[in-house]
């Protein structure tokens, strides 16, 4: 049966326990909302590990003041349902005020990956990522934690976060679920209209067509980021942040397409920010 754990300190015991009875923790970090995305990291870890343990929280941390902290969607009832029924040992679940009391004032920063992509966009995103996933690291003491690839540069971030500060955690990805139409999953495709959503469908799209052109012979890094932008900016009400082809794991970008590429963008439409990419690999 799931159990639900709201304390800091009882998550600690409970991990311990765990831990000493030679047990494997896999750990699933959310914001709530979930969605058919998460179950895939839920799954992965029930498949791969011998307790799972998902957390819901929704970090202020990583929200910039004009961004959607307030309106995030909360669907925790449904949350709670949707996991009872998968078999996962733990839902945590901690308060603001245990995670950030007052007097808080210490944060992770991550240099360099930070400086791309989201990163550029939304100043102060990764550290509050950083800090947050190094706290519920420290809390649940996981032996793996699951993170989705449609947050790329994040799974990057984290990637980077556990080498560098020597955690002995493994960070396993986990492919990019989509509705049968394309759209990548995400709690924030709520916040789209009837015309958003059919003009969502052109980010996925621009990237698998993006694919086909590399897979053609296409190198120009120019030429495919501008085909991409006229496609996304032809769909009503779309406004591109970035589009970026570049390197999957510093995110530098060059003149030609190299054998392994990111193509990663966000774009907005209406109060939706969505973001998606795709590697790909030409002979
Ligand atoms: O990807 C998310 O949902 C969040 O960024 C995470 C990893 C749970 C940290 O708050």
């Amino acid at each position: 049966m799931m159990e639900t754990i709201t304390s800091v300190e009882e998550m600690k015991v409970w991990s311990r326990r765990i831990c000493g009875d030679d047990k494997v923790i896999g750990f699933v970090p959310t914001m709530g909302c979930l969605h058919e995305g998460h179950l895939s990291l839920v799954n992965a870890s029930l498949s791969e590990c011998d307790s799972t343990v998902v957390s819901i929280f929704v970090n202020p941390a990583q929200f910039g003041p004009d961004e959607d902290l307030e309106s995030y969607p909360r669907t925790l009832e449904a949350d709670k349902e949707i996991l009872r029924s998968t078999g996962v040992d733990v839902l945590f679940l901690p308060a603001k005020e245990d995670l950030y009391p007052d007097g808080f004032q210490s944060f992770v920063e991550i240099e360099g990956k930070t400086n791309y992509l989201c990163g550029k966009s939304r100043p102060g995103f990764f550290r509050g990522v950083a800090t947050i996933v190094l706290k519920l690291f420290n809390i649940v003491n996981p032996h793996t934690a699951f993170f989705g690839e449609k947050d790329w540069q994040q799974l990057e971030v984290i990637r980077t976060l556990v080498r560098d500060l020597n955690l002995d955690i493994k960070i396993a990805g986990q492919p990019i679920v989509r509705e049968n139409d394309g759209l990548a999953m995400s709690s924030r495709n709520r916040y789209l209209s009837e015309e958003g959503r059919l003009s969502a469908l052109s980010l996925s799209q621009a990237l698998k067509t993006a694919q086909s052109r590399i897979e053609q012979g296409e190198r120009s890094t120019e030429i495919i980021r501008n085909e991409i932008r006229q496609m996304i900016e032809q769909k009503n009400g779309t406004e591109v942040d970035y589009i970026s082809v570049c390197d999957p794991e510093d995110f530098s970008e060059s003149e030609e397409i190299r054998s392994r590429t990111l193509i990663a963008l966000a774009v907005r439409i209406g109060k939706a920010r969505l973001i998606d990419n795709r590697i790909i690999e030409r002979a």
